[in-house]
């Protein structure tokens, strides 16, 4: 029997004995063991005639892309779930169709990433060339990130076709691709690349760009997913979710700032945004405080490929104390997120709220 808690420390004794007897550490274990199987699942479903190399193609396609994160997002459904439940029992069952959804939003996450690696030009993800940069993939690659998202509908309806809210989980799982989708669109067509168009980036414009491109998929998924598998209304939970969003803005101006500033080794992935031309929460930060000379510099070097551009911009980064300016923000922005934390009624919402958090605070990468 499992309670409301992923933490083995936090068991009691008879619940540690059910974990050995299993042979389950924790709840991470568990998770990471569910994946071979749904894997083998879809390399092995036989409702198209592949041959032996194309199985082969697939599961080294998805050994590549999907498992190799932090798994955050997946191992939230789990967390939400657990603290959802929390005092009432979780059966076996129960806990492997959360980490069924637990890795449809990381198969989400794998095909989002494949495709926006390629859209940006990017060279190395999670501490690996990025797929479609190798030699034998290159834009075969977006065949794959169909692949990856076709995927997440044959496990929703192989595990919840029965279900009393497979029509919900359906509903949610379109609504954020299509949102995800939008958002990734919003990026891609307000990534100007003239020089007078850097003026057109505003807080406002980069807010929508990421709620829609990051937020919902990141933050508000795993946690819809959780709170349909416990047997919850959505909307019963509407301010729950406006924090979650305003989170993964958060998240993703960390992601802007890390993009920049952190050691690739560490984020396990080169920064490219000041070479793209990105709409980042740093070049709205820089502008809003540059200078004219400064705002000259930025419009000669901002969106170019050579180091010596990509260096005049990261210079005036550092005569703008960015890195302070994005200290204060993460300051007051985790401050604000406590406050209306504390001011949800609901325990469970609460919890999980903290746990996202406790997360992504001052993250490193
Ligand atoms: C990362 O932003 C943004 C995303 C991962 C979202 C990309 C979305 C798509 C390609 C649409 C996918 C649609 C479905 C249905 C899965 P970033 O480039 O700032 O982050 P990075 O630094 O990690 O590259
Ligand atoms: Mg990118």
């Amino acid at each position: 029997r499992l309670r409301g808690d992923a933490s083995p420390a936090k068991c009691t004794r008879q619940e540690q004995r059910w974990r050995s007897d299993h042979g389950i550490v924790d709840a991470r274990e568990r998770f990471v063991q569910a994946y071979g199987r749904l894997r083998d699942d879809l390399v092995g479903d036989d409702s198209c005639e592949l041959t032996d190399e194309a199985r082969r193609w697939l599961a080294q396609m998805i050994d590549y892309n999907v498992p190799g994160g932090k798994l955050n997002r997946g191992l939230s459904v789990i967390d939400s779930y657990l603290l959802l439940k929390q005092g009432s029992e979780v059966t076996e069952d129960d806990f492997f169709l959360a980490c069924v959804l637990g890795w449809c939003v990381e198969w989400f996450q794998a095909c989002a990433l494949l495709l926006d690696d390629i859209m940006d030009d990017s060279h190395t993800r999670r501490d690996q060339i990025c797929w479609y940069r190798r030699p034998e993939v290159g834009l075969r690659g977006i065949n794959d990130g169909i692949i990856l998202k076709c995927h997440i509908l044959i496990m929703i309806k192989k595990y919840f076709r029965e279900k009393p809210y497979f029509l919900d989980l359906l509903e949610i799982w379109s609504e954020i691709a299509l949102q995800t989708s939008l958002g990734q669109m919003l990026d891609l067509i307000g990534t100007h690349t003239g020089a007078d168009d850097l003026a057109k980036y505003s807080i406002e414009g980069y807010r929508r760009i990421v709620k829609y491109k990051t937020a919902y998929y990141s933050f508000y998924l795993p946690v819809a997913n959780a709170l349909l598998l416990s047997g919850a209304k959505l909307e019963d939970f509407s301010g729950l979710k406006d924090i979650l969003i305003e989170m993964g803005i958060y998240f993703q101006i960390q992601d802007d700032y890390l993009d920049c500033f952190a050691d690739p080794n560490t984020i396990g992935k080169i920064g490219t945004d000041i070479e793209d031309h990105k709409c980042s929460w740093l070049i709205v930060q820089a502008l809003g405080h540059a200078d004219n000379n400064q705002i000259e510099v930025l419009h000669r070097n901002y969106g170019k490929k050579d180091s010596s551009s990509v260096s005049e911009v990261k210079r005036t980064y550092a005569a703008l104390d960015l890195k302070d300016i994005f200290s204060e923000f993460e300051r007051r922005c985790y401050n604000h997120l406590v406050t209306s934390i504390e001011a949800q009624k609901d325990h469970a919402a609460r919890e999980i709220l903290k746990s996202f958090l406790k997360k992504i605070h001052q993250r490193k990468k």
